[in-house]
């Protein structure tokens, strides 16, 4: 009886997630694109005041940890269904789905260089900063080229 019922409520929730997801594939783009703006704001600002000869800490600390706080939610952001085949406008390309490891693999790279970088920001160690920099830009890259449309 007992299991029964908790085998009911397990479906029902089941149900209940995956209609959920359905009808929110464009709060989960919606999401995710805004965690890449962010991450691209943060890349922004932590380059401009790199140029500067005395570089904001504030700001390189402050852009390190949105990076490295985004990057980790990179991989969960694009969850089946949520293609162009949401019809909800989107730059996601479907190669994200087709070549899912590939994918991951671009988004684990992102997570440790952005943990490089931010060791690096929160050291105070400009230097490091500056040499952690272009591994995430290039990891931010590497997946664009292949994963998001270009227009
Ligand atoms: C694992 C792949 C991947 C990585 C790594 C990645 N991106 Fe993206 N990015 C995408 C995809 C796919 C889209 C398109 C998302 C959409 O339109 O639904 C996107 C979109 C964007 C956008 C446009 C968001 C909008 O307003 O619609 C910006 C800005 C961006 N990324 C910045 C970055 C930056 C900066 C980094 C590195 C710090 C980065 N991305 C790393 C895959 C990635």
């Amino acid at each position: 009886m007992k299991h029964s019922a908790t085998l009911i409520l397990a479906t029902a929730l089941v149900a209940l997630g995956g209609t959920a997801l359905a009808a929110d594939a464009a709060g989960a783009i919606k999401d995710r694109q805004a965690n890449m703006k962010g991450m691209g704001k943060a890349m922004k600002a932590l380059s401009e005041t790199l140029k500067t000869p005395a570089p904001d800490m504030v700001v390189v600390k402050a852009s390190a940890l949105t990076i490295a706080t985004n990057a980790r939610k990179v991989a969960g952001g694009f969850p089946k269904g949520t293609g162009p085949e949401s019809g909800v406008k989107t730059h996601a390309l479907p190669a994200i789905w087709a070549k899912s490891a590939e994918f991951k693999k671009h988004a684990d790279d992102l997570v440790k260089a952005s943990v490089v970088l931010k060791a690096a920001a929160d050291a105070g160690n400009v230097d490091a900063v500056r040499a952690a920099l272009p591994q995430v830009g290039g990891n931010c890259k590497a997946c664009h080229k292949d994963f998001e449309a270009k227009d």
